[in-house]
């Protein structure tokens, strides 16, 4: 320990507000090593996924926006909107079976101040993982309406062989991730 401590990097103080640049490196290669590529420089750590959610709603959205947010899903999705005076618009899951999302529902709700959609995969609490097909058309979905798309992928690492949703988005959306470890 003491030897670690009088390394020059141990000294080094250079706080960055996007997160230390070895982490955001980390970050990237956990989604290169998926088929994903991250540029380091686009990633940003935050303390929690709700202050996530916080910074991307304050980023893309002005007071009386709308964004859209699965239901059943993550009750704290109206509070977090609310904080940052933005309305959490559901547009619902379809269960036949199998909970899906369906692009039809969100051409429903979708409205004239709608800033960006929220999916959640592995969702909590219906456990249900989006399809590339699913992940596809709520990314063209977001390419037509001009809003961005945030993935919350907290849950990701508990079930095997899920398509991941950075490798099926378009690059020309603004793709927010949420991981914790
Ligand atoms: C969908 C979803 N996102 C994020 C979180 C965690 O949020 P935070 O990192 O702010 O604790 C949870 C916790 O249950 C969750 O269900």
């Amino acid at each position: 320990m003491t030897e670690l401590l009088a390394t020059p990097d141990a000294i080094r103080y250079e706080p960055d507000p996007r997160g230390w640049i070895g982490a955001r490196r980390s970050v990237a290669e956990y989604y290169a090593a998926r088929g994903a590529s991250v540029d380091p420089d686009r990633v940003v750590l935050t303390a929690s996924t709700s202050e996530g959610y916080a910074l991307l709603f304050k980023l893309l959205c002005d007071a009386g926006d709308d964004v859209l947010v699965p239901s059943p899903s993550y009750p704290l999705f109206e509070h977090l909107a609310n904080a940052e005076c933005v309305r959490a618009a559901p547009h619902q899951l379809d269960f036949d079976g199998r909970w899906r999302l369906d692009s039809d529902e969100l051409e429903r709700v979708v409205s004239p101040r709608t800033k960006a959609v929220v999916v959640v995969s592995p969702n909590n609490p219906t456990g249900s993982v989006l399809t590339t097909d699913e992940v596809r058309g709520v990314a063209d979905f977001c390419v037509r309406r001009g809003a961005a798309l945030i993935c919350d992928e907290v849950f990701a690492d508990y079930p095997h062989r899920l398509p991941h949703i950075a490798q099926h988005a378009h690059r020309s959306n603004v793709t927010a991730s949420s991981r914790s470890h």
